[in-house]
């Protein structure tokens, strides 16, 4: 398994919207396994392929607590089946928007379909941190992202600081 280089805001990849993964076969599965080596490396609980620059509609999910058993959860080509009108609120943070945390709506349960690392069909209720974290993470493979649900102001603010952040991360450049 190896830890993977993640995407960061505003860089445009981001927005990509993801393709279906055609085959469940081995390069596949390494890169799921990469996916959750580079989340737990972050520390994370969600990540999107799209995230370590892979346009594939594949996630990974790890909710389990630090000190509880891992409980790595793949979902390729996830679908949702339906929402509950239900809503919850989750503060929500991203690793492709680090240090960066806002509350955000969703529907409190969603119906997922999706196959899992061997290939096979599943279907999921999810509620909970699960379905927000699920939403969230199926978001990315259109090329949305959480700071998309929240006030213009807000988002406008985060990504103008990111931008910034991104210009003073570049090297200086040689004049003559
Ligand atoms: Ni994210």
């Amino acid at each position: 398994m190896s830890i993977k280089p993640l995407i960061i805001l505003p860089d445009p990849i981001l927005r990509t919207v993801s393709k279906p993964v055609e085959r469940v076969d081995a390069p596949l599965q390494k890169l799921a396994d990469d996916m959750l080596a580079t989340m737990y490396d972050a520390p994370g609980i969600g990540l999107a392929a799209i995230q370590v620059g892979e346009p594939l509609r594949m996630l990974v999910i790890d909710l389990a607590k630090e000190d509880e058993t891992p409980a790595p959860l793949v979902f390729i080509n996830p679908q949702v089946l339906g929402s509950s009108d239900e809503r919850s609120v989750y503060e929500e943070g991203c690793l492709s928007i680090p240090d960066y945390y806002a509350e955000v709506e969703r529907p409190a349960t969603v119906r997922v379909s999706y196959l899992d690392r061997d290939g096979k069909t599943q279907e999921i209720e999810a509620d909970g941190l699960l379905a927000t974290c699920l939403q969230h993470e199926i978001d990315h493979l259109d090329g949305v992202l959480f700071i998309d649900h929240i006030s213009k102001l807000k988002r406008d603010m985060v990504v103008k600081k990111f931008k910034k952040l991104a210009r003073d991360r570049q090297p200086a450049r040689m004049v003559g």
